[in-house]
């Protein structure tokens, strides 16, 4: 007799991308000590945290400090300072009719698009877009919802990819195969690309017609610039009966380090005759104790007035990286895609080489680090992200080394 191990997580592939992207990395550096790399790879931002949310961190921290200020254990679903906030300047502004109670303040939207899961059943089909953002599969491979891995497809048995390619504009196309959850990220990671609010409302009316759940994943709505795309799910009728929505502060206001986001429950989404807020609240109350007062805090400073400003100033300085990217990158002969509602320029690779082929080449000849589109999932093959979280010298001098290869 001895104890088991959970079996799913021998089904995971290799080690988490990125973490294979800094070992190659790491070891040209170490062979080539005087190129100078630039890193346009791992999505994470470099700018520093804004001016007005520091202060107010550095006010909540100082309320910790005194008996009558200081906090203990935040709330389960988060502080209502917090909640209402969000619930006025996300969604009801943008007329979206989502209340306080529906908002779930987490950690992040990673930990958000690994957990939701957990709350449905073992038996659910499950839909992603191909490419994709890792954790949306293997949240669910852990769960045992998958088949193993094939390596001659490069997918997940009992999984529906969505393929996203230049022909349908890399937006996926309803599946024929109906699945119990769909996944959507828009803006998209990696792809860069968005959907308009027409396209929205299909898959909204598709999955009430079908029974099935979405779980939008919008960690990029601050970067939308275009009219006619939606910055919520819930711009859409009807998705109050169908929809989950994960949110970010990561790429919004520099949080990536500081660790905040949130989830949308509505209170009409039910199956089984149960609500899933109620079930997300019970999961949040056994499993989470809150996100730390002093991030809120930083949090409610983002939709303050300063707040809001300085961050929109930011998500500007890196929209203009995206433009500068994927336009030198066409100048230079190159397809490129995304960058325009998205930190994100999805570029093909040359001559249809292989993206792991090219970001060795990328690498050697040019000294810039993008991510190999095949790690998104097999749909992603011949392609290459590159993102604009860079500072703007550091873009500049990719472009003229990628335009010297
Ligand atoms: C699509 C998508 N969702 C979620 C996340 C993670 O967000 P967070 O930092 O809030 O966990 C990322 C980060 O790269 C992402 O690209």
């Amino acid at each position: 007799m001895h104890f088991t191990i959970n079996k799913n997580y021998t089904k995971l592939q290799g080690s988490y991308l990125f973490a294979a992207i800094g070992k190659k990395i790491a070891r040209f550096q170490e062979e080539n000590p005087d190129v100078e790399i630039i890193r346009l790879g791992i999505g994470d931002v470099t700018q520093p945290i804004a001016p007005a949310i520091l202060t107010a961190m550095h006010k909540a921290v100082d309320e910790m400090g005194h008996a009558e200020t200081f906090r203990g254990y935040a709330p389960e679903q988060g502080y209502e300072f917090l909640r209402d906030v969000i619930a006025e300047k996300d969604f009801r502004e943008r007329g979206c009719d989502i209340s306080a109670d529906e908002i779930f303040i987490s950690d992040g939207a990673k930990c958000d698009s690994g957990n939701l899961q957990e709350i449905l059943g073992p038996g659910n089909t499950i839909a992603v877009c191909d490419p994709v953002y890792p954790v949306y599969v293997d949240a669910n491979v852990m769960a045992g919802r998958t088949g193993s891995f094939d390596m001659a497809t490069g997918k997940f048995g009992g999984v529906v990819y969505m393929p996203c390619l230049e022909g349908n504009g890399f937006l996926p196309e309803l599946p024929a195969e109906r699945a119990d959850i769909i996944y959507l990220c828009f803006p998209n990671n990696p792809t860069g690309e968005a959907i308009t609010k027409a396209e929205l409302q299909k898959w909204v009316d598709h999955a009430n017609q079908n029974g099935s759940l979405i779980i939008f994943d919008a960690a990029y709505e601050a970067y939308i610039r275009e009219e006619g795309i939606p910055h919520s799910i819930y711009e859409c009728e009807g998705a109050r009966t169908c929809a989950i929505e994960m949110r970010s502060f990561s790429k919004k206001a520099g949080f990536t380090g500081v660790r905040l986001g949130f989830s949308v429950i509505p209170k009409e989404l039910r199956a089984d005759g149960e609500s899933l807020n109620a079930l997300w609240l019970r999961r949040q109350g056994t499993k989470y104790n809150g996100t730390p007062y002093i991030v809120q805090r930083a949090g409610e400073a983002v939709y303050s007035e300063e707040g809001s400003v300085q961050v929109a100033a930011q998500i500007d300085r890196y929209m203009e990286n995206a433009a500068l990217i994927r336009n030198g990158l066409i100048d230079a002969g190159y397809q490129a895609f995304g960058g325009v509602n998205s930190p994100y320029i999805w570029m093909k690779t040359p001559h249809g080489m292989p993206s792991w082929e090219f970001f060795d080449f990328l690498l050697t000849h040019a000294g810039v680090v993008g991510t190999p589109g095949a790690g998104f999932g097999p749909s992603g093959e011949g392609y290459f992200r590159l993102t604009a979280f860079g500072t703007y010298e550091n873009s500049i001098k990719a472009l003229e080394k990628i335009r010297k290869i």
